[in-house]
């Protein structure tokens, strides 16, 4: 997978693409990314991306002009269809499932806005995905656009090894899109406390029958809208 960013400050993702698992995704060759400053595509003299809203009120506003040619110009560099995502708290709430399907996609181009907002015709003219990471607001997309890379690069495929396999985490088909439930190492005594008895049985089905009670009873404890989604599945929730 190619992954382009659209940023104005292309310096935040260099530590985080460049640690762990994105880190090791790349250097394997499963996704590469491409940081290219928005500012730099600007034909302001001054350098400007933003300007006051029409209108009044607080705050300012991305510019069309330049955001508009840094994406014809990324898109250009390959052939390869890109799939346009903007990062906004007003988009679609990211979920697992959507993650599942964006990793399915040869590119993603994902525009990271920051300001008050971006004017809204060239939101239009460019009709991203509009994607939000939850009901609160960050002072820019970067750190959404991190998150959305993350979550979708842990799936692609030989990324993570058998053993941190995403199949089973929390909201994924393993966990019948559940939270996950609780995990325990040695030793078998800390602080007093004990592993429950079970998993140390060597019982397979007992521990199976163990695992998907707890996931259940804790998502009915702490999220139950995930119980009666599973019960009424809502696609529109993806
Ligand atoms: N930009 C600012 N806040 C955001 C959010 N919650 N999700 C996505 N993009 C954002």
């Amino acid at each position: 997978m190619r992954i382009d960013v659209l940023t104005l400050f292309p310096p935040m993702f260099e530590p985080v693409l460049g640690s762990s698992i994105l880190k090791r995704a790349a250097e394997a060759g499963r996704v590469s990314y491409h940081l290219t400053d928005i500012r730099a595509h600007t034909t302001n003299k001054h350098g400007k991306v933003d300007d006051r809203p029409y209108g009044g009120g607080p705050g300012m506003v991305m510019a069309c002009q330049p955001l508009w040619d840094c994406v014809q110009a990324v898109e250009q560099q390959d052939p390869l269809p890109a799939t346009r995502v903007m990062m906004t708290p007003q988009g679609k709430p990211l979920t697992q499932p959507m993650c599942e399907r964006l990793a399915e996609l040869p590119r993603l181009l994902i525009i990271a806005g920051h300001y008050e907002g971006i004017d809204e015709r060239v939101v239009e003219e460019l009709a991203p995905l509009e994607i939000s990471i939850g009901d609160y607001v960050l002072s820019g997309g970067e750190l959404p656009a991190m998150v959305l890379i993350d979550a979708v690069v842990r799936l692609l495929p030989g990324v993570l090894g058998h053993d941190e396999s995403a199949f089973h985490d929390s909201f994924s088909p393993g966990a019948n899109r559940l939270l996950d439930h609780p995990h325990y190492t040695r030793p078998p005594e800390w602080r007093g406390k004990t592993v429950p008895d079970v998993l140390l049985s060597g019982d397979h089905a007992a521990i199976e029958k163990w695992r998907k009670q707890q996931a259940e009873d804790r998502t009915s404890q702490r999220r139950p809208d995930l119980m009666k989604e599973r019960d009424e599945p809502n696609d529109s929730n993806d």
